[in-house]
């Protein structure tokens, strides 16, 4: 194993506040983004001499498909919180959290090995693209050019096709951020002009980067050398009881949006942004996840419309699981996210045996089928512009 140990002053310091006002325990406002070090969550801060413990280690995962190395790079903070990404799909393959009782558990639905993640049919954890979600028929215009891509999600194209950027090997290389007292690691893929119909080269980067406050951060750039479209996501399945829990249809979720898109029985949007109230959608209020989910045919798998705010990232969501005590908070630059609640889990191979509903996913990107709906926000990546991305996943624990 490979150990690159970054030593911040500031983490230490932030361990001498904590220890100075109490850590852990209970979080006052699970839905404020700004902490102080006297917030983070329940664990022991550093060794016993103060000294941060915050690492990024990483040791070989396996082979991918062309014999290429792939590693797994582990991200460590003070307070007992790992969290595990492969190079192969820049995949979080797990993402280990205390309890309010201070027991980590894995929170992140994933495989036990390199094979399972070779197909990931679930796409447990990994980076979507180029286009997350669905566009419509595989068919879209850009400029004086139609583009048709594969189409594997009949009739409609899914998370950027046959080999999505959750099935290429990504370069990977540790990094730390003084700045936010953060280790992480920044993941690159190149796309090749053409790659599954797409036009224009991208260089796409993704830096994972997790702090003492608990935030795994997620920072996604891109440039193109041709205009095209782009709509990155992370498919993570959270099931913040544990993997071993069951279903997730008792987690209380609350989300910062007023408006979803309805969409055909092919999960393609309507075009209609239409408000949740008075209808099973509604998650304005923290409800559980189950409460109403017989009411939605199929279960949810909805992008919704994140409220505006004057401060990006915007508040998305706030999860908490009543029995373990584990919150998670979403905030996100983009403007929608899909909330997925595993209605595909089959119990299978396939799926590493998870059963429907033991996962639940907030996909925070774009709206579905973009590029053919000049109404959303745009998806367009032009020639010269760069593309910038920042969803925060915070945990935490209540009482
Ligand atoms: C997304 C889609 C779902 C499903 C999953 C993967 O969340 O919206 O319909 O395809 O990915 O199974």
């Amino acid at each position: 194993m490979v150990r690159f140990h970054f030593c911040f002053s500031l983490s230490v310091c932030g361990f001498l506040l904590g220890t100075l006002f109490g850590c852990g325990g209970n979080v006052t406002d699970p839905r404020s983004i700004e902490t102080t070090p006297t917030d983070s969550a329940a664990g022991p801060a550093a060794d016993s001499s103060g000294a941060s413990l915050m690492s990024v280690q990483s040791e070989p995962y396996g082979k991918g498909p062309n014999g290429q190395n792939i590693e797994q790079y582990l991200l460590t903070n003070d307070n007992d919180m790992t969290v595990s990404i492969i190079n192969w799909g820049a995949t979080v393959t797990s993402v280990m959290v205390p309890d309010r009782d201070g027991n980590v558990e894995n929170v992140a639905l994933g495989f036990d090995g390199l094979p399972g993640y070779l197909a990931n049919a679930p796409y447990f954890g990994g980076i979507c693209g180029r286009y997350s979600n669905r566009i419509a028929k595989g068919l879209f215009t850009l400029g004086d050019s139609e583009y048709s891509l594969h189409i594997n999600n009949e009739p409609n194209h899914l998370h950027g096709g046959r080999l999505g950027f959750n099935r290429v090997v990504w370069q990977a290389k540790p990094v730390e951020d003084e700045e936010r007292n953060s280790v992480g690691v920044k993941f690159t893929y190149i796309s090749a002009d053409g790659e599954e119909g797409y036009p224009g080269n991208l260089a796409v980067t993704v830096v994972y980067s997790l702090n003492n406050d608990n935030e795994l951060t997620l920072d996604y750039t891109a440039t193109t050398d041709k205009d095209t479209v782009l709509n990155l996501t992370n498919h993570c399945y959270w099931n913040l009881a544990g993997l071993e829990s069951g279903p997730v249809l008792g987690h209380q979720l609350e989300l910062n949006c007023d408006k979803f898109l309805p969409v055909d029985e092919t999960l393609i949007p309507t075009g209609e942004l239409k408000s949740v109230e008075g209808t099973p959608m509604d998650f304005t209020k923290p409800a559980t996840i189950g409460s109403r989910i017989a009411d939605v045919v199929g279960g949810y798998d909805h992008c919704y419309v994140v409220n505006k705010s004057e401060k990006l990232p915007a508040l998305v969501a706030t999860v908490t699981e009543p029995k373990s005590g584990r919150v998670m908070t979403v905030h996100s630059t983009e403007p929608g996210v899909q909330l997925y609640t595993g209605n595909f889990l089959d119990g299978s191979d396939d799926v590493n045996g998870f059963e429907q509903h033991t996962g639940f996913c907030l996909e925070c990107q774009h709206f579905p089928d973009s590029p053919n709906r000049p109404e959303f926000p745009s998806t367009v990546l032009r020639l010269g512009e760069v593309y910038r991305q920042t969803t925060v996943h915070r945990f935490s624990v209540v009482d």
